[in-house]
């Protein structure tokens, strides 16, 4: 099981990043799971050039190329955003842009979310939900929502966000094993 974990705060042990924990230590041992920390990473929006519409691919040369190889490799995709200004960070915004290339690259993929903050959130999740379901994405988990105001480790004062959190790991896995329970083994026999 391949998953990619894209913690989309700039706080790398913030409250969203409590919760991506959470959610990925229902995984099983065996589950091969990459972090990608956006907050380290340097990279743009989209830029004016348009050239993935002629060369299929996007040309920036900056970090968010490792995090398209990391897409391509994952069977499932987390993402953890904060909500900012009612939607989500930039961090996770740029990233989105950045994916305007991916025609069909993602599809199938399964995909999760989650979100923290006070208010103002279902832009955050209609903008999650639009980017998954555009990409043709298998959304799974009804989307962990956690209670927070902005210090950190706020999160301790929502007691189900957490076990939210717990719950979207759960359901991740059991999506991935429906769609993949047993086909691999049958390919090695
Ligand atoms: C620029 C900025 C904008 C924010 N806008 C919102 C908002 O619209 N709604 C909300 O509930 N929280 C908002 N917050 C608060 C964060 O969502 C909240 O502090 C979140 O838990 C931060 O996650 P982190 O600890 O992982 O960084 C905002 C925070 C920042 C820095």
């Amino acid at each position: 099981m391949k998953v990619l974990a894209i913690y989309g705060s700039p706080r790398k042990e913030g409250n969203t990043a409590r919760m991506m924990d959470a959610a990925l230590s229902e995984f099983p041992r065996e589950a091969e799971i990459h972090r990608i920390y956006l907050g380290e990473l340097n990279y743009s929006g989209c830029g004016p050039c348009r050239e993935c519409k002629t060369t299929g691919n996007c040309v920036i040369d900056d970090d968010m190329q490792e995090v398209f190889r990391e897409m391509v490799w994952a069977e499932v995709i987390l993402f953890g955003s904060p909500s900012q200004f009612s939607d989500v960070s930039n961090e996770i915004k740029r990233l989105m842009e950045r994916t305007w290339w991916m025609k069909g690259v993602l599809r199938n993929k399964i995909g999760g979310y989650v979100v923290t903050g006070r208010r103002y959130m279902e832009s955050t999740l209609n903008t999650l939900h639009a980017f998954m379901l555009r990409h043709r994405m298998i959304l799974g988990g009804s989307g962990a929502l956690g209670f927070t105001f902005t210090e950190m480790g706020s999160i301790d004062i929502d007691p189900l966000a957490i076990r939210d959190a717990h719950g979207t790991g759960m359901r991740l896995v059991e999506l991935y094993e429906l769609i993949y329970g047993g086909r691999k083994e049958e390919k090695n026999d």
